[in-house]
């Protein structure tokens, strides 16, 4: 079997030969931010959308892109070409790179550590998503910056794992009583045929998944609200979701041990996969 190709810092390497150095901020501090780009039938979903999340990320953490648009897009492209699959999903970061001390304060001369490899994407067809799956709510404990997608996410990972332990999916975060989001996916629910996603702000990321839902829901006449949603309205939801780029649209069907809506994913769910499903059929076919 050929060894997966991943870039590193100007080079296409097998993965085994990929290295950093011990002294990479990324690796000390977790002083990076990343994205996870899906790829179906090699057409990257939402790449300018992609690129400007990330571009916000690194402003917002002060290091200065180190690529342009089109060197993004040829690196990408040729990683899709480089390892081949149906269905894709690229990982890139971006690190404030290697500083020859351990101190927290930025180093004076910066040369950022650019590192992007694509795993396979085993997008769930339509009838395994509608199983559905468990979530449970959690106090989300983490910082007022979420919306920068950085790749220090150990709160999401022991959020997450709370989850796991309990035999769940995924952890619904709560913070102040409202929700914000998942601990690696958006939140949206359902109530009274309406669907609701909490507004963007500090204290969630700004889903490529979730402004596309979005935006496919209102082009289907489904009323869309970007409003708080409270735990007690969470709890009485007809239909919870959960989306993300590996997740794509995810009915939740128990929350914390009890049944949502029916206990089935809703009506309004099976309408919008329908419809993401198509979408991706013609992405696979070149049209966005
Ligand atoms: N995470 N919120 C959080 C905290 C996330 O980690 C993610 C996705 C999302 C959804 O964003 P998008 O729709 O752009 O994938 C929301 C990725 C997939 C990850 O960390 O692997």
């Amino acid at each position: 079997m050929s060894s997966r190709i991943v870039y590193i810092n100007g080079k296409y390497l097998p993965i085994e030969q990929a290295q950093v150095s011990v002294l990479d901020r990324g690796f000390l501090f977790g002083d990076g931010v990343y994205e996870v780009i899906p790829a179906y039938g090699g057409h990257l979903l939402r790449l300018a959308e992609h690129l400007q999340r990330l571009q916000n990320s690194l402003d917002a953490i002060r290091l200065i892109n180190p690529l342009t648009h089109q060197q993004w897009i040829e690196i990408l492209e040729a990683l899709l070409k480089k390892n081949q699959g149906r269905d894709q999903s690229v990982y890139l970061q971006v690190t404030r790179g290697v500083a020859q001390q351990r101190d927290h304060s930025f180093p004076d001369e910066v040369l950022p550590t650019v590192f992007v490899m694509v795993n396979p994407l085993h997008a769930q067809s339509k009838d395994e998503l509608a199983k559905g799956v468990m979530a449970i709510t959690v106090d989300d404990n983490r910082w007022r910056a979420c919306y920068i997608k950085a790749t220090a996410l150990l709160a999401n990972t022991l959020l997450r794992q709370q989850a796991t332990d309990a035999g769940a999916a995924e952890a619904i975060l709560i913070r102040d009583g409202y929700v914000t989001e998942g601990a690696a996916s958006n939140v949206f629910i359902v109530d009274k045929n309406s669907l609701i996603t909490p507004p963007i702000g500090p204290n969630l990321l700004t889903g490529v998944t979730r402004d596309l839902v979005l935006e496919q829901a209102d082009q289907a006449g489904i009323t869309c609200q970007q409003a708080d949603i409270s735990e007690d309205q969470l709890n009485g939801a007809d239909e919870i979701w959960l989306t993300s780029s590996g997740k794509e649209i995810q009915p939740v069907i128990s929350l914390n041990g009890s049944p949502v809506g029916n206990g089935q994913a809703g009506p309004i769910w099976h309408t919008m996969i329908d419809i993401f499903q198509q979408y991706k059929d013609q992405l696979r076919q070149g049209h966005e």
